[in-house]
């Protein structure tokens, strides 16, 4: 299961994503987080890792990408990065770290003044993922970047679930209704976690959601505020996080 995880800007998805990693882990899943987000650096101190190394290096780097990018579109093809399946064993060690049971990979950063756009990282996300093979006990959580970028560039084709991250905000929720739309459109199915939630909130948020699609609700929470500023570690443990995968684990 290769499950993906998105939503606005700052409304959560690296905290979900390491929380449930950890969770997951924690019942003997091997689990692979694999961050796609370009710009930020939070989610390895999150995991309590130093960041891998760009995985993007292990094709040439980002400018070979970009040159394979712009061949293709010369040529009319499509970019064809892989000529085998990759297992998650056969991931080279230099571009793992690892912690209590959960491996991390990072596609690629923004390292550099004018060094370009963004899209090598995603032809790369999204062809790693068509191409990666999971084992039975393997799990794959997928953390994106905000907004719905990602979709134009097909991320999302080699995931099998998709959560949507929301937070308390009108933009926010306009955004999940709108990644709800896409992901049906490519038929995942789609789920959503409120998150930074209190009564009040909660409420006009379900009165805006398919409730359906509701898998778990985090309330705001002062741990997990206190320990992102100080880019600590999220050791804590959350029944929320929990029965969300009970309900993931019959999904999977
Ligand atoms: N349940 C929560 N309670 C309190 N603070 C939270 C909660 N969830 C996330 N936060 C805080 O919100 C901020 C944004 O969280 P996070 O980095 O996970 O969001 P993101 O969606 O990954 O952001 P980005 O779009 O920048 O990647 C962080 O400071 C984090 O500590
Ligand atoms: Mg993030």
């Amino acid at each position: 299961m290769k499950i993906l995880i998105c939503g606005k800007g700052g409304s959560g998805k690296s905290t979900v994503s390491a929380l449930l990693a950890r969770s997951m882990a924690g019942r003997g899943r091997k689990v692979l987080v694999i961050d796609t987000d370009e710009s930020n650096f939070g989610l390895h101190r999150q995991l309590g890792m130093e960041l891998p190394p760009d995985f993007m290096n292990r094709f040439g780097g980002k400018q070979a990408m970009t040159e394979r990018l712009r061949e293709a579109f010369r040529r009319g093809e499509a970019v064809n990065v892989f000529d085998q399946k990759w297992e998650v064993d056969s991931i080279p060690d230099d571009y793992i770290h690892t912690k209590d049971g959960v491996k991390l990979l990072a596609i690629g950063k923004i390292h550099d003044f004018g060094e370009g756009c963004a899209c090598p990282m995603g032809a790369l996300s999204r062809e790693f993922l068509k191409n990666l093979e999971l084992k039975d006990d393997e799990v794959v959580i997928v953390d994106t970047d905000a907004g719905i970028e990602h979709f134009g560039r097909g991320v999302e084709d080699g995931c099998d679930l998709i959560i949507v991250v929301v937070d308390p905000s009108y933009e926010s929720l306009k955004l999940s209704l709108k990644i709800e739309e896409l992901a049906v459109s490519i038929k995942r199915p789609v789920y959503f976690i409120l998150n930074k939630i209190d009564d009040e909130s909660r409420g006009i948020m379900l009165e805006s959601l398919n409730q359906e699609r509701v898998a778990g609700e985090i309330p705001s929470n002062r741990e997990i505020f206190k320990a992102s500023l100080e880019g600590r570690e999220l050791d804590m443990r959350l029944d929320e996080i929990e029965s969300l995968v009970d309900k993931l684990s019959m999904e999977t």
